[in-house]
C-alpha cells in the first residue's frame, strides 16, 4: 500500500467529465492553473525555465477499474494499460501541459484535461518528444553547457 498526499489542486474550466474534449482529433488546449499548497511551494524553485511539465494526478472522481475497455477514440476494446482510461487499478492520471506563466505557487498552464479540483500528486519537467523548436530545458541545458566547457 502507498499513501500519497496532494501537493496541490487543478483549477480547470471543466466541472463534468462530459465537458472534457474526447475522441479522435480532440484538442487539449484548455487553460487552467496548478495551485500548489503552501508547504510545497519551495519545490517550484527553477520550474519556470521549462516549457512543458508532466503532471501526475489522481482520478479522484472515478472508482473501480476495467481490464478491457473501449476508449472514445475507437470502437474496439483494448487492455487498460494500452489506454488512458480513468478506470484503472491505480487511478493515476498523467498529462503533459505547457507552462505559460508562474505567479508564486500558481502555475498557469495550457493543455489540461482534468476536472476542477483534481488532486495533483506530482509535477516533473518534460524533457523528451517535444518538438525541439518549442522545447526549453531550463537549468539543465545551462548545466550541460557549463560541463561541456569544462571538458
Ligand atoms: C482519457 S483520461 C486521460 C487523462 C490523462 N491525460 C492520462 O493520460 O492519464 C481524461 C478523462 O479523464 C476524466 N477525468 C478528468 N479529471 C478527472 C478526475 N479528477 N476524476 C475522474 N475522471 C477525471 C475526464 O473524463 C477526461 O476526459
Amino acid at each position: 500500500m502507498f499513501s500519497m498526499n496532494a501537493i496541490g489542486y487543478v483549477r480547470s474550466p471543466f466541472q463534468k467529465t462530459t465537458e472534457v474534449p474526447k475522441g479522435l482529433g480532440a484538442k487539449h488546449e484548455a487553460e487552467g492553473i496548478l495551485e500548489i499548497r503552501e508547504e510545497f511551494g519551495a519545490g517550484l524553485t527553477d520550474i519556470e525555465g521549462f516549457s512543458h511539465l508532466i503532471v501526475i494526478w489522481a482520478f479522484d472522481r472515478s472508482s473501480g477499474f476495467d481490464l478491457m475497455g473501449t476508449p472514445p477514440s475507437d470502437d474496439r476494446p483494448h487492455g487498460v494499460f494500452a489506454t488512458r482510461s480513468p478506470r484503472r487499478p491505480n487511478p493515476i492520471g498523467l498529462t503533459v501541459v505547457e507552462l505559460t506563466g508562474r505567479d508564486g505557487r500558481m502555475l498557469h498552464v495550457r493543455g489540461i484535461d482534468m476536472l476542477d479540483g483534481t488532486a495533483i500528486l506530482d509535477i516533473k519537467p518534460y524533457l523528451s518528444n517535444v518538438p525541439s523548436e518549442r522545447l526549453r530545458r531550463g537549468w539543465l541545458a545551462e548545466a550541460e553547457e557549463r560541463a561541456e566547457k569544462r571538458i
